[in-house]
C-alpha cells in the first residue's frame, strides 16, 4: 500500500528536502507518495516544522506520527490537537554542526582571541593562554547535542563537567544531575554552554542567583533556547563583571529585535540561530528510518515525552 507522506514544513524548504526525502524513503524500501498537499484524511505521516501553517492536527485522523524537522519541540509539544506519536529531530550532521559551533566559541573565550582580533591601539602585549587542561567547561544539558559537545571538548583536553535531569556517565566528564547538582555544576567551570530544551522547568534557569554561583568572570554560550536565560539578569551580570562575556544564538524573540540591548552590548556576541541547522540528506534518512520502524510496529526513535516537554 502506498503511504501518503505530507511535507508540512515551511514551503521554501521543499526544494531542499524533496529529492533527499524521496531517495531516503525509496532506500528504506517504502512505497510513498510525498507531497506538500494531501487531503488531511488520507495522510499517513506528517513531516513537520513548528513554523508550519499546520497547527490543527485533528483532521489528520489516519496519521500515525508527526516527524519534526527540528530538535526543539517547545512550540508544538503543548498542542492539544497533537495526540499521535511525535518524534523530534536527532540528525547526526546537526550534532556535528553543534559540536563544531560550541568548540569554536569555547576556544574563542579560552584563548582570549578577541584581544588580537580587536586591537585598535596595535598593542604588542603577549599573553600566554592556559592549556585546555587548565580550563574548566560545563555543558548544561547532556542529551544528544550536549553529550557530543562534552566528548569533543574533552578530546581537546578541557576539564569538562555537565548537568542533566537524570544521572549520566560519560567518559572523561564529571556529570551532575537534578536540582541538587545544579549548584555544583555552576561552581564547576569558567565557561558554560547551555544545551537544554525550553520547558517550564528550564525557563529562566539562568537568572541572577545562577549567575552569582558561577566564578566571577565566567563566560556563557547559549545555543539552547532563549527562555533559558533571564535577559535582564544576564545584562546585569555582564555589566557588573560577574560574567565576562556571552555568545547567544537563540532568543526569546527571533529575529532578535534591532533595539534589543544584546546587539549593542560590548561583551555580547549575537549569532542568528545558526549553531546547528537540520541537514536535509541526513535528516531525511532519520525520517525514513522512523517511518520504516512505525510500519514494522517498532517504537519511534526520538519520541517526545509530552509530559516532560522534550
Ligand atoms: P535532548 O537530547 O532532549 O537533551 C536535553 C538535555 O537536557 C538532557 O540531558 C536532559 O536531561 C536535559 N534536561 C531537560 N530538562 C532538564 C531539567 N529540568 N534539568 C536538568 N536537565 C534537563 O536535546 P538535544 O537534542 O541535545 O537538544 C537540546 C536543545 O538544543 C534543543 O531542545 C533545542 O532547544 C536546542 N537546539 C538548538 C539548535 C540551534 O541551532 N541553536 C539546534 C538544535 C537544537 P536528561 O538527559 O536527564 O533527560
Ligand atoms: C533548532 O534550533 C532546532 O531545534 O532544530
Amino acid at each position: 500500500m502506498t503511504l501518503n507522506v505530507l511535507f508540512a514544513a515551511q514551503s521554501d524548504l521543499w526544494a531542499d528536502y524533496e529529492a533527499p526525502l524521496a531517495a531516503a524513503l525509496a532506500e528504506a524500501g517504502l512505497d510513498a507518495r510525498l507531497d506538500l498537499s494531501i487531503p488531511a484524511a488520507e495522510v499517513d505521516y506528517i513531516i513537520y516544522s513548528p513554523d508550519s501553517e499546520l497547527q490543527d492536527f485533528a483532521p489528520y485522523r489516519r496519521a500515525k506520527a508527526v516527524l519534526n524537522l527540528w530538535a526543539g519541540v517547545e512550540k508544538t509539544v503543548g498542542n492539544p490537537t497533537l495526540v499521535i506519536p511525535f518524534a523530534r529531530m536527532v540528525d547526526p550532521a546537526m550534532t556535528t554542526s553543534m559540536t563544531e559551533w560550541v568548540c569554536g566559541h569555547v576556544l574563542r573565550y579560552h584563548l582570549g582571541m578577541d584581544a588580537d582580533i580587536v586591537n585598535p591601539d596595535r598593542t604588542w602585549g603577549p599573553r600566554v593562554p592556559p592549556l585546555a587542561a587548565e580550563r574548566r567547561v560545563c555543558v548544561l544539558g547532556l542529551g544528544e547535542l550536549g553529550t557530543a559537545a562534552t566528548q569533543k571538548l574533552a578530546q581537546f583536553g578541557f576539564s569538562v563537567s555537565g548537568w542533566s535531569r537524570s544521572p549520566k556517565r560519560i567518559d572523561g566528564v564529571t556529570c551532575h544531575h537534578g536540582p541538587d547538582g545544579f549548584s555544583r555544576a555552576l561552581g564547576s567551570a569558567e565557561i558554560f554552554v547551555t544545551l537544554l530544551p525550553d520547558t517550564p522547568a528550564t525557563e529562566n534557569l539562568l537568572d541572577t542567583a545562577a549567575f552569582a554561583q558561577m566564578p566571577r568572570g565566567a563566560f556563557l554560550i547559549n545555543p539552547g533556547r532563549g527562555p533559558l536565560i533571564d535577559d535582564d539578569a544576564l545584562l546585569a551580570a555582564l555589566d557588573s563583571g560577574q560574567l565576562a562575556g556571552a555568545t547567544l544564538d537563540v532568543f526569546r524573540t527571533e529575529p532578535l529585535p534591532k533595539d534589543h540591548p544584546f546587539w549593542a552590548h560590548p561583551r555580547v556576541t549575537v549569532t542568528p540561530h545558526i549553531a546547528a541547522a537540520t541537514r536535509p540528506a541526513t535528516a531525511s534518512r532519520v525520517i525514513a528510518d522512523n517511518i520504516f520502524r512505525s510500519e514494522a510496529g517498532d517504537p519511534l526513535l526520538h519520541r517526545v515525552d509530552t509530559t516532560r516537554g522534550y
